[in-house]
């Protein structure tokens, strides 16, 4: 009796430390999670230096104001890319998959060819295409699911 006495406390006390234990364990696991997901929600796509840059390199030796194309598309600011082309808006925010200047990056575009055509190419036949890089244009789908943003 006089055992039992004695060795109940003792077994509670180890189960209590126990819990203790598991219990700051998942807090830390659960705040650990959280920080991860803010990293993931900060992650914005800014258009002014991520998206602008790569049109500037390779879009806008066809795509610029001053110079005359079919596509009727201007892509030398925010302002003008989000006025649209011959085939209407390039962008329509929140919608990467439907936006055009997404599909005309991809494979297969549903009108024309798929950007951007490779003047060097060109040489009086068919142009060839010299694709983004799929990370380019995962930036670019991304930037126009995050809202399209002037940012
Ligand atoms: C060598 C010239 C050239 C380059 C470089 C080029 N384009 Fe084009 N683009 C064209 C021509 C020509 C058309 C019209 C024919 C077509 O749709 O295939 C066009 C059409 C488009 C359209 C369709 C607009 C509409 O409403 O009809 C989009 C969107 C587009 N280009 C995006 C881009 C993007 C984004 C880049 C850069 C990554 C790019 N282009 C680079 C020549 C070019």
């Amino acid at each position: 009796m006089e055992y039992i006495a004695r060795t109940v406390p003792v077994v509670l006390l180890l189960i209590a430390m126990a819990v203790t234990a598991y219990q700051s364990q998942t807090r830390a696991l659960q705040e650990e999670g959280s920080s991860a997901q803010d990293t993931a929600q900060t992650d914005t796509v800014s258009f002014a230096k991520d998206v602008l840059p790569i049109i500037q390199k390779e879009c806008l030796p066809c795509h610029a104001a001053e110079n005359f194309n079919r596509s009727e598309l201007s892509l030398d600011s925010y302002e003008l890319l989000m006025r649209g082309g011959r085939h209407g808006d390039a962008v329509l925010p929140g919608k990467a998959d439907e936006s055009p200047l997404v599909q005309k990056l991809r494979p297969d575009p549903p009108f024309g060819d798929r950007m951007p055509l490779d003047m060097r190419k060109k040489k009086g036949r068919k142009p060839g295409v010299k694709p983004l890089t799929e990370e380019e244009i995962e930036l670019i789908a991304t930037w126009i699911a995050q809202g399209a943003r002037d940012n």
